[in-house]
Formats: C-alpha cells, structure tokens, sequence
C-alpha cells in the first residue's frame, strides 16, 4: 500500500467481518465503479468503500480525515466530475483514488485510510 495510513485490517473492528471474507465481486460493481459498503453488528458500524478505476481496486474506510464524515452524502459515487478524484461531499477534499491523499482541501496532505483486502477468483476479500 503507498498511503501513509497503516492498512484497517476488518476483523480488528467492532463490527467488521474476519479475514477472508467475500467484500464485493468485481463484476457487480457499477460502472463509475465505487460502492459503499456498511457493515452492522448491534449499534457498532464499519463504513468502507471500494473503487474500480483503470489502475486496479482500491477500498478506504469511508472517513474523512477532516471532519470524520463519510466522503458520500449517499449512493456509491465516490468521484469527482472528472472522475480524476474522490471527492468528499462536506466540503469538498480531493484525494487521489490509488494511494488516498488528499491533494486538495481542508484536510490536504492527510490521507485516507486503507483496507487490508486481498483480490482472487475476481473478488474482493478482507485480508
Ligand atoms: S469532512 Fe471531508 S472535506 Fe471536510
């Protein structure tokens, strides 16, 4: 991983599933490629996301590191007009998609912080 964040391994969450467990399969992801996904276990949560984009998959949790946010208001679009970006929806942060950064915004050079996942048999796997 090349974010400056140590990798959020799920298992280590309240509410996160144990290694090795199926996250998403590539082919149900939608075409901008992004997906929010929540997981529940009594009143504790864990919210990542994923994004597909040319240069592989990559998941975050789904956390500003301005103000704690999730980067979505709703629905699974993570990027940016230009799709060049993630965007933040509170107020506006720009983060690289491959390595979380942000290179624009309140929070700028912060990074997000990324899931430890595993990619096989054309899924995403907590690691
Ligand atoms: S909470 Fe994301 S930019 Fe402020």
């Amino acid at each position: 991983m090349m974010s400056g964040e140590p990798p959020l391994y799920l298992e280590d969450t309240m509410a996160g599933p144990p290694a090795g467990t199926l996250i998403a399969k590539l082919e149900d992801l939608p075409k901008h490629g992004g997906k929010d996904i929540l997981f529940k276990d009594g009143s504790y949560q864990t919210n990542i996301f994923v994004q597909h984009c040319e240069q592989g998959v990559f998941v975050y949790e789904n956390r500003c590191p301005h103000a704690g946010t999730p980067l979505n208001m709703f629905g699974d679009k993570f990027l940016n007009m230009d799709q060049t970006h993630l965007i933040c929806r509170t107020h506006g942060a720009l983060f690289e998609i491959t390595n979380g950064k942000c290179i624009a915004g309140p929070c700028k050079g912060q990074t997000l912080r990324p899931v430890a996942i595993e990619i096989r048999d054309g899924g995403i796997y907590s690691a």
